[in-house]
């Protein structure tokens, strides 16, 4: 049986482009003075990560989303709680997949006064963009394989994994939501028989 899933980007090649991707936007900002606004909650790590390579004059900030229907619409659930308005925008997103949520964001920051909106991306599913918006910066370039960890979840789970997963067979996590757990993990496996989930 072959496994349903494989580490595709491991904790040196990450921790080494992260650090490129702050080097480059470091250099590109000159003596801009970004906020750097994480979108919760999948940009954490990546975020916690790039800041150390960015501008001591950095800001930093969150926001979260709400996500309504298949068709990308969002809404702020959780705003900045520094005014944005004339601010220069680093926009940190885990991955950016049709495209839908960085492209409404960014218009919607636009649209409440900002005064330019970047936007990085450590992974880029490029050949599932929906709508074209500008990802400025992007880690990786992947195909279109559910990926997990370093941010990016199932059902809210594998966020705080330290390497990124592609999952080859999305019916193994439906069953068992921590069958990647049991698969890195196997001294932690469930006995046969008891509920996977808590
Ligand atoms: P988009 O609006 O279609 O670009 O979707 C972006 C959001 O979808 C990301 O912020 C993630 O929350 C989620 N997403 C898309 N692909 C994946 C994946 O492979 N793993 C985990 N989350 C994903």
């Amino acid at each position: 049986m072959t496994d349903p899933f494989v580490e595709v980007i491991d904790e040196a090649t990450l921790a080494d482009r992260v650090a490129q991707l702050g080097a480059e936007i470091t250099k590109d900002l000159g003596d801009i003075e970004p906020v750097v606004v994480g979108i919760l909650r999948g940009s954490v790590p990546f975020l916690r990560d790039l800041a150390k390579g960015l501008p001591l004059r950095s800001e930093i900030d969150f926001l979260a989303l709400t996500r309504f229907g298949y068709d990308g619409k969002v809404s702020i659930a959780m705003d900045t709680s520094i005014p944005l308005d004339g601010r220069f925008i680093l926009l940190v997103e885990d991955i950016v997949d049709t495209g839908l949520t960085l492209s409404t964001l960014r218009k919607m920051l636009l649209a409440r006064g900002a005064l330019e909106v970047k936007t990085v991306a450590l992974v880029d599913k490029v050949k599932r963009r929906i709508v074209d918006v500008p990802v400025d910066y992007a880690g990786f370039e992947v195909g279109d394989e559910y990926l997990l960890g370093y941010g990016m979840d199932w059902q809210g789970k594998y966020r705080n994994l330290r390497s990124i997963w592609a999952a080859l067979d999305l019916s193994v996590l439906q069953k068992d939501p921590l069958a990647l757990a049991h698969r890195i993990f196997p001294e932690h496996a469930v006995p046969a028989g008891r509920s996977a989930v808590r």
